[in-house]
């Protein structure tokens, strides 16, 4: 599939409802943390859709990640410790090395051969603060890379990490990263208001949205979008959804990368990395960056946040009371990200040639939802 221009018109599209049950494609590199929160010596649990994973980092900085159970008794591995390289099972402290081999238990006699007991590993990686993992088939984690982040090392970038945690299915959250049409919701915090979506495009991985949105006000002058609070400023915003995560930019001004980690059916959590440009010159911003990244990330971006969690969360427990219920869409960017979640799972599942989450084998699914998924959707009635 090469780029499609898509139409920017809003016209009222069928949202399919099999979206908020979709499995994810674990063939591609989910972030499981920040990379600080990992010290040496230490293990922690993370999920990346339903895989439960122990990650430690060995007394040497390097970072590992095993299945969280052990081979033995099924222990989880993540209540063991670290010891030199290898982490230990809390139970009966068998060893095991960064691959998940056995490489030692304490109360077999020396003449004794190890087991052949072999944890689960997964390929993971430290890139931009963030620990990432590959869940998928290991062979192609080489080709697949988390995504580039330009502003990360150049300093005339004020950098503002932001997480979050939703209950809700990661279509939903991240039709919220891609639907600018909902300024409305951060009114009081003089968000963006007046957007129009001018140019729609998707490929077979990704959808690139461009809309133009106008700003005013203080926080606006402040986050350099505008050069006066009393003063429109009209700019064009770019929105790409690369599966599995987002790569905006508001020309020149800030940026945002938002990589998503689907924890289950109805869990997400995102890790986000704002660049703003700060007009200061560079001696002075160096030393004030901690400070006002915090600010920002205190008095703006959580503020944003904890309003978008309330919809994202409202929006999940609609659905799940009935799943059956019909919604009406206008925006065609969110048709297209269904489109292609849905995509890329399909893909995924006929890649292992096994039954998804429904039983049905690949076939099947080639048959009937593939197409509705990959077909336009029916247009009903024009809104403009
Ligand atoms: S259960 Fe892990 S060592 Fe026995
Ligand atoms: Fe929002």
């Amino acid at each position: 599939m090469t780029a499609m221009k898509l139409s920017t018109s809003l016209t009222s599209q069928t949202v399919q409802n099999g979206v908020r049950e979709v499995g994810i494609n674990p063939n591609h590199w989910y972030p499981v943390g920040w990379a600080s929160q990992f010290k040496p010596g230490e293990v922690l649990p993370v999920v990346v859709w339903q895989q439960a994973i122990a990650v430690y980092r060995d007394f040497q900085g390097q970072i590992h990640a095993l299945e969280d159970a052990c081979p033995h008794k099924g222990i989880a591995l993540h209540k063991g410790k670290v010891q030199g390289c290898h982490l230990a099972c809390a139970y009966h402290g068998w060893e095991f090395d960064g691959n998940g081999q056995c490489v030692s238990i304490p109360y077999l006699p020396e003449d004794q051969k190890l087991p052949r007991a072999q944890a689960r590993s997964y390929p993971v990686q430290e890139k931009y603060g963030l620990i990432w993992i590959f869940p998928g088939e290991p062979a192609l984690a080489v080709a697949s890379q988390p995504p580039l982040i330009s502003e990360f090392e150049q300093p005339d970038w004020l950098m503002v990490p932001v997480t979050a945690h939703f209950q809700a299915h990661f279509s939903i959250c991240n039709e919220n990263t891609m639907d600018v049409f909902h300024g409305f919701l951060h009114q009081k915090l003089q968000g963006w208001f007046d957007p129009v979506l001018i140019n729609l495009q998707e490929t077979e991985a990704a959808v690139c949205a461009e809309y133009n949105v106008s700003y005013k006000g203080r926080m606006a002058q402040f986050l350099g979008l505008s050069d006066r609070a009393d003063q429109v400023t009209t700019l064009p915003i770019s929105i790409q959804y690369r599966y599995p995560h987002y790569a905006s930019s508001l020309q020149g001004v800030s940026s945002l990368y938002l990589m998503r980690l689907p924890v289950g059916p109805t869990e997400s959590r995102s890790f986000a990395l704002f660049f703003f440009k700060i007009n200061l010159p560079q001696s002075l911003l160096r030393p004030l960056k901690p400070l006002l990244s915090t600010l920002i990330q205190r008095f703006v971006l959580r503020k944003f946040l904890a309003q978008d969690i309330e919809m994202i969360e409202s929006e999940q427990q609609t659905y799940l009371a009935n799943p059956q219920r019909r919604y009406v869409e206008i925006n065609p960017a969110i048709i297209a990200i269904q489109r292609l979640v849905v995509r890329q799972y399909q893909q995924f599942i006929q890649s292992t040639g096994q039954p998804d989450h429904k039983g049905r084998n690949s076939e099947n699914v080639t048959s009937s939802e593939a197409r509705s998924g990959q077909t336009e959707p029916t247009q009903e009635h024009s809104i403009r």
